[in-house]
């Protein structure tokens, strides 16, 4: 079972406004999400750790071409999910870690976007990776977008996003933002990303995307 960080209180409240301000092109890479997908064959998306679902938000008019399972534990978060997509019956949401997901249910792409890096690389990023794989069909699409990196790297990028960010933050709390990335979340090199995708049963990944400190990483279930 992997760990699960739970989003609750301000901090889903606050959520939108969150990533607005500090993930640079977040919306941007939102928004191609169902362009890296449009060619699936069967329309069946596995959405883990949706949060508020703007993921799935994006998917527009082809929404109602898609069969999405946007899976959360935190309840906040997917509550806010929920209303956005209320119009959508083909939009599943579901309260719940991917473990326990039925296991003879097949999809045939998944994403997994601001996840993993919260993860400790003790166990836990591989558990996930490979519930996400035992549910997928073989040569299923997954997209991840993570915080990857060698320490210098990012404490070099840190430096530039924190030049990026609106007025409107201050420089007590850029600093603070800054250093919880650096002490508290489990961010590892590009390298370890590859190996725990292999060994979770996908192809060597692609690095497809970066915006300041956030990788956008696309492979398929082997
Ligand atoms: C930063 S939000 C990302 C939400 C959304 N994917 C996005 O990109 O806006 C992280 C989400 O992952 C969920 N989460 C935390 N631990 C998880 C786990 N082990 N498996 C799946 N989701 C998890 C949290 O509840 C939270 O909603």
């Amino acid at each position: 079972m992997s760990k699960i960080e739970i989003f609750e209180g301000d901090r889903a409240g606050n959520y939108e406004n969150f990533v607005d301000t500090w993930i640079p092109n977040y919306r941007y890479f939102m928004s191609i999400v169902p362009q890296l997908l449009n060619d699936v064959d069967e329309k069946n998306l596995l959405v883990a750790g949706c949060g508020t679902g703007n993921e799935i938000l994006e998917f527009g008019e082809e929404l109602s071409s898609w069969n999405i399972t946007g899976v959360d534990p935190s309840i906040e978060m997917l509550n806010q999910a929920k209303e956005k997509l209320k119009a959508y019956p083909n939009v599943k949401l579901i309260n719940s870690r991917i473990d326990q997901l039925p296991e003879d249910v097949y999809f045939s792409a998944a994403t997994l976007l601001l996840v993993l890096h919260f993860l400790p690389d003790n166990g836990n990023k591989l558990s996930l990776l490979k519930d996400i794989q035992k549910r997928l069909k073989p040569n299923a699409t997954f997209v991840i977008l993570d915080i990857t990196g060698e320490r210098q790297p990012l404490e070099n990028n840190l430096k530039i996003l924190k030049k990026l960010l609106p007025d409107s933050v201050d420089e007590a709390q850029k600093q603070m933002r800054v250093n919880r990335i650096l002490t508290e979340l489990e961010i590892i090199s590009e390298n370890r990303l590859s190996e725990l995708l292999r060994e979770a049963g996908f192809e060597e990944p692609t690095r497809f995307f970066q915006s300041s400190i956030y990788v956008g990483w696309i492979t398929r279930k082997k």
